[in-house]
């Protein structure tokens, strides 16, 4: 491969429609690249076939075409974006994993601290299913196959770019350069939008008492606002540093002065967090009514016409690279 053929490529898995979190530091990092105009046009897809390392298939299927309509109405414009589906080139992603695995160790895979996490969580090695230890090979591939030079994720992803970035050295170098390394985007580090239970933890669907789910009925969510962590009175506070991303993320400029006032106040002792809190209520009812009307104003149609292109887009990349692999493997059946 002698150039990048994605300059921006992301993807969500579909285990529950979107956070806000989501939002602040996947979505809103992507949409700012196609504002500058720097880069060309980005790719976002729906990973549906890592969800099966946790999901059952039809829970995750069902929320591939909403997650979709987040993307899109968080501003990727389909014209703009191509979006796709991870299993409708799942040919190739498949393949990819399988080169890829031979180029790692079970040892090295058991060791990738996202699986050690999961399995924390109330499972064993011995009831994680095994597609959970492939997980950072398959992301290699989506990465990989799809020739992507930034690729903006959540910090907690960043061990698996790693991972791909040692696979596709390893490669390279036992089989020749096919691949271009993926890079950080620029711009510092990612943000991160934590739990609004003070648990230090990033926002995550699988802690929903402490996320803003977008797909949520709303007051649900303003109570989860009305009960997060904040800080005493003239301290500044992870959590309340995070609860003023989400302010300022969905803040007018008039709302944004509000806020700067009532934390500088704060700052100097006073005890205004609930007027905080109010304020923050107040925006984001506002702020979810509009994006909940606007995500059901876009039909299935629209979403399936914008897969047909971009999986179409994403398969052509996927079957260059994939042939340019096997060439340099010397598979010679394929
Ligand atoms: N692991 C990512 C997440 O949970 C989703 C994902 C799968 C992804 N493959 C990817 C993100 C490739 C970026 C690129 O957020």
């Amino acid at each position: 491969m002698k150039k990048y053929k994605t300059d921006i490529f992301t993807g969500m898995r579909p285990t529950s429609s979107m956070s806000i979190g989501n939002l602040i530091g996947v979505v809103e990092p992507t949409l700012r690249t196609i504002e500058d105009g720097s880069l060309g046009r980005p790719m976002v897809f729906v990973a549906d076939l890592h969800s099966l390392t946790t999901t059952e298939p039809e829970d995750s299927q069902k929320n591939v075409i909403p997650v979709i309509k987040d993307y899109i109405t968080a501003g990727l414009d389909p014209e703009k974006t191509d979006l796709f589906v991870q299993s409708q080139i799942a040919d190739e992603v498949s393949k990819m994993t399988i080169y890829f695995s031979r180029l790692i160790t079970v040892a090295e895979l058991l060791r990738v601290p996202t699986l050690k996490e999961k399995i924390k969580k109330g499972q064993s090695e011995a009831t994680a299913n095994s597609l959970l230890a492939f997980y950072p090979v398959m992301m290699a591939a989506d990465i990989l196959l799809q020739g992507s030079k930034f690729v903006p994720v959540g910090k907690d992803q960043y061990v698996h770019l790693e991972v791909t970035c040692d696979l596709a050295n390893r490669f390279n170098k036992k089989y020749g350069d096919v691949f271009l390394l993926p890079k950080p985007l620029e711009g510092g580090d990612p943000i991160t939008v934590l739990s609004l239970i003070g648990s230090g933890k990033k926002m995550s669907k699988s802690e929903p008492s402490g996320a803003i789910l977008l797909d949520d009925d709303i007051e649900v969510s303003l109570k989860k606002i009305k009960k997060a962590k904040t800080a005493f009175a003239g301290d500044m506070s992870e959590d309340l540093k995070s609860l003023k991303l989400i302010a300022d993320y969905i803040s007018s400029d008039e709302e944004k002065v509000k806020f700067e006032s009532i934390l500088q106040k704060h700052l100097d002792g006073q005890q205004v967090m609930g007027d905080f809190k109010n304020l923050l209520v107040e925006v984001l009812g506002e702020f979810l009514k509009d994006f909940q009307k606007k995500k059901a104003s876009i039909s299935d149609e629209c979403v399936l016409e914008a897969i047909e292109k971009g999986g179409k887009k994403a398969k052509a990349n996927a079957q260059e690279v994939l042939s340019e692999v096997e060439n340099a493997m010397g598979m010679r059946y394929v």
